[in-house]
């Protein structure tokens, strides 16, 4: 059963540009708690498709709190066929700040 978790995130790896900056989320998704994971996977897809992923991540150190998160995924999803749905705005805020807090608590 655990092995099948694993194979998606590699399948999609492997589909991706196979850009080195995303092992660092598979890091991270590795130390996310079960709730956060799917959200965790669906801000990698979603915020991976135009730049890298150590952008976010730098950023995310940067970040006081929540509100700046949402801030900068609300922008990004702004942006012409960001491809990231309204509604997938929290989620992915939440993920992303889940990351900041354990990061850099303020
Ligand atoms: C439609 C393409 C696109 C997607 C999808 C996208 N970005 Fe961006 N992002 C950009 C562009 C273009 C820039 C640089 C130009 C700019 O700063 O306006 C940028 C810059 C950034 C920056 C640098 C600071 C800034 O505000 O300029 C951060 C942080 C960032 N993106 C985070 C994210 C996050 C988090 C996601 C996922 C929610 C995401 N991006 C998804 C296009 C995108």
């Amino acid at each position: 059963m655990t092995w099948r978790l694993w194979v998606v995130p590699v399948l999609l790896l492997a589909l991706g540009a196979g850009c080195a900056a995303t092992t660092r989320w598979d890091a991270e998704y590795e130390r996310a708690p079960q709730a956060v994971r799917a959200d965790w996977d669906l801000a990698r897809r979603r915020c991976s498709r135009c730049h890298s992923l150590e952008r976010v991540f730098l950023q995310l150190e940067l970040d006081n709190d929540r509100d700046d998160v949402r801030w900068t995924v609300e922008d990004m999803a702004r942006r012409p066929s960001s491809g990231i749905a309204p509604q997938e705005v929290e989620p992915i805020t939440g993920a992303l700040d889940w990351y900041r807090t354990r990061q850099n608590p303020r």
